[in-house]
């Protein structure tokens, strides 16, 4: 069950030109907490903007009782957290969602971000591994400017590997330029993946041809978080009609299941 806390703030940084690192303590919350599930955020104390923003579980230390978020300025939103400071509190609800499927150990896992899809895969990657699991991490970002900060994958002790589109740090190309040329399909049991939707297709692709399970996390504007407003509905794959709730349903689904915008 999801519930509502305040949050205390023990750490917020800057991380590059856009991207930011929230550290707050919430035991309750953090106790329940899965990888690939979000929490919804209330932005800032004013009535404006109304709408609480969700946001994915980057990190979680159930011992601290201790949630990281790393966001993306995009907005006002967004551009309100930013001015949140240590000490003060954050009104949260969570978590939400359903998570990714933990593998059972010795399984190979790969996975693939994008710009900051890389969020959800994080924590994931942390419990993958806690599980003995071989865990790979591809990021791929557009340029050097906006890498986030990998020490967290450093001490996890997984293997990740950069692609920028310009080249300027890592591998040049797409990260599923580097998917398709560099990654041996049949050392992979199941790829996770979260990104931008052109993106995550390419991998849905990928992973079909190669018989390949896996799962995505979607993004969708989101205003109940709960199921009850239907804003966020999204048309599944093979049955016309059908449709689910990216907030409660997902925001993870099977790799061959959604419908993604090419
Ligand atoms: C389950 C889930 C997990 C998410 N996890 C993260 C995360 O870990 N880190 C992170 O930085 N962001 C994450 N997001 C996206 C984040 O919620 C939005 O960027 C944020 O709500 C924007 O708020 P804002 O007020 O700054 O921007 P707004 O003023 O609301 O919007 C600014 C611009 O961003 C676009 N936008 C807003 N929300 C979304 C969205 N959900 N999907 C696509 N475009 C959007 C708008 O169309 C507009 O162009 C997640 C979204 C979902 C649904
Ligand atoms: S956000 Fe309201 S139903 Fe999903």
């Amino acid at each position: 069950m999801p519930s509502l806390a305040n949050g205390l703030v023990v750490g917020h940084r800057k991380l590059s030109k856009d991207m930011y690192e929230l550290e707050f303590i919430a035991p309750e919350i953090a106790n329940e907490c899965k990888p690939g599930q979000y929490i919804n955020l209330k932005v800032g104390n004013e009535l404006d903007p109304l709408l609480r923003r969700p946001l994915s579980l980057y990190d979680v230390d159930k011992r601290l009782g201790s949630i990281t978020l790393l966001y993306k300025v995009v907005g006002k939103g967004t551009q309100i957290l930013t001015r949140t400071k240590v000490k003060e509190y954050v009104d949260v609800m969570g978590p939400l969602g359903r998570g990714f499927k933990i593998l059972e150990e010795k399984s190979n896992a790969l996975l693939i971000g994008g710009g900051v899809g890389i969020a959800p895969l994080v924590y994931l990657a942390r419990v993958l591994k806690d599980n003995n699991c071989n865990v790979q991490v591809l990021h791929g970002t557009d340029t050097k400017n906006n890498l986030v900060d990998f020490n967290k994958l450093e001490e996890i002790g997984v293997e990740y590997i950069l692609a920028t589109d310009d080249g300027s740090f890592g591998f040049k190309g797409f990260v599923t330029d580097f998917l398709k040329e560099k990654i041996n399909p049949k050392e992979i049991d199941y790829i996770y993946c979260c990104g931008p939707e052109p993106m995550m297709a390419e991998v849905a692709k990928y992973a079909l041809v190669n018989n390949i399970d896996g799962e995505v996390s979607l993004e969708e504007h989101m205003a109940c978080g709960v199921g009850a407003c239907l804003g966020c509905a999204r048309k599944l794959k093979s049955k016309d009609e059908l449709y689910v709730k990216v907030c409660k349903d997902g925001p993870v689904f099977n790799i061959n299941e959604v419908e993604l915008n090419k």
